[in-house]
């Protein structure tokens, strides 16, 4: 059944990934003060959506453990929604308690990745997520449903493209108002990833869709343009690169932020957010992290700063 779109052609919606799917998967943990000036910074961007933390198990993501601290201390002012993954009734009432704007529930089109993520089967996740969204959205915070190995699972192998159409369905039925699209182990190509999204869209209107592409064989930013052939205007990304999913093996992190709004940018296609400052932030928290910028536009506008900072010191020198 189609359902109801109403996106704007040439302005993308960008969801931050950086401090949650990013950070999750570091292996040096960024200190809660960092990770709030991080998130400064994102929203001083210009980036409006972020997802900032998960009330999930601090035993398997000890990374997230402090996101109910975190919440408490977000600039609340501007327009910038927050979101938080919750995996169950627990991670659902610490998100409420934190008053975080949106929530993102998450399960696959495979058993095999959704029993070594959250310890069940698809069906069962499901059937735990339906009174969850019911009471999320009773209390008019909005779910995201995340659908991750749309292409393939680490365990199950590949996914087929009308498994990925009827699992976003029935997640768009409990009332989820966005389901976003997981390459979690970024093994997909436009090869696959096109009759991946023709199936979907079969189905769904590309305004309640959002993709979700690791970079992991380099091929996200690729994987963006039969999605925005699509009509697909809401992308999910990481600040620098950052991250993957700890229970995928070898998923390395979101496609960049700045390598999506170079690429938006250049197709004439409006964001909203500040390039030039984004990158200035990946440089930061790499630095902080102690890793390689993971974003090559990153490393081009850092290298093109230091070089016109060292022109200005050579000449205010004589
Ligand atoms: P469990 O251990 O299987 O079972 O956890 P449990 O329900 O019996 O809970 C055991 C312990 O966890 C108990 O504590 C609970 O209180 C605690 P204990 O009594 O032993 O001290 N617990 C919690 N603590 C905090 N917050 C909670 C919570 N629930 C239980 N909400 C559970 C089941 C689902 C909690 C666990 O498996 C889990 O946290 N999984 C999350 C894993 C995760 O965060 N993965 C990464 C995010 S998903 C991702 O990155 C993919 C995505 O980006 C899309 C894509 O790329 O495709 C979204
Ligand atoms: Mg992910």
């Amino acid at each position: 059944m189609k359902r109801e779109s109403g996106m704007q052609d040439d302005k993308v919606s960008l969801v931050e990934m950086g401090p949650r799917d990013g950070l999750q998967n570091e292996a040096n943990a960024l200190p809660l003060i960092q990770r709030l000036e991080l998130i400064a910074r994102l929203v001083e961007s210009g980036l409006q959506r972020i997802e900032v933390g998960a009330f999930v198990s601090p035993r398997r993501v000890p990374q997230m453990a402090d996101s109910a601290e975190l919440f408490k201390a977000l600039p609340r002012k501007g327009p910038t929604r927050y979101g938080a993954l919750v995996p169950n009734l627990q991670g659902l009432q610490a998100a409420i308690a934190a008053r975080a704007d949106e929530i993102g529930l998450f399960t696959a089109c495979s058993d095999g990745f959704t029993r070594a993520n959250i310890g069940i089967g698809v069906e069962e996740s499901l059937v735990r997520f339906a009174p969850l969204v019911q009471e999320a959205r009773r209390l008019g915070i909005k779910v995201r449903g995340y659908l991750s190995t749309v292409i393939a699972c680490p365990f199950d192998g590949p996914t087929r493209p009308k498994r990925v159409a009827a699992m976003a369905e029935r997640l768009l039925d409990l009332g989820c108002h966005e389901i976003s699209l997981g390459d979690t182990i970024g093994v997909g190509t436009p090869g696959t990833v096109a009759p991946m999204l023709d199936a979907v869209l079969h189905e769904i209107p590309a305004g309640r869709l959002a993709v979700h592409f690791h970079d992991t064989y380099g091929q996200g930013l690729a994987n963006l343009l039969p999605a925005l052939e699509r009509g697909i205007r809401t992308i999910d990304c990481s600040v620098a690169g950052l991250g993957g999913c700890p229970y995928a093996p070898g998923a390395s992190g979101n496609v960049a932020s700045e390598e999506v709004i170079y690429l938006l940018h250049g197709l004439g296609m409006s964001t909203g957010v500040d390039l030039d400052k984004l990158a200035a932030t990946g440089q930061w928290v790499s630095e902080r992290l102690g890793r390689p910028n993971g974003s090559r536009v990153g490393q081009a506008l850092h290298a093109n700063a230091e070089r016109l900072r060292m022109r200005l010191c050579q000449s205010s020198s004589h």
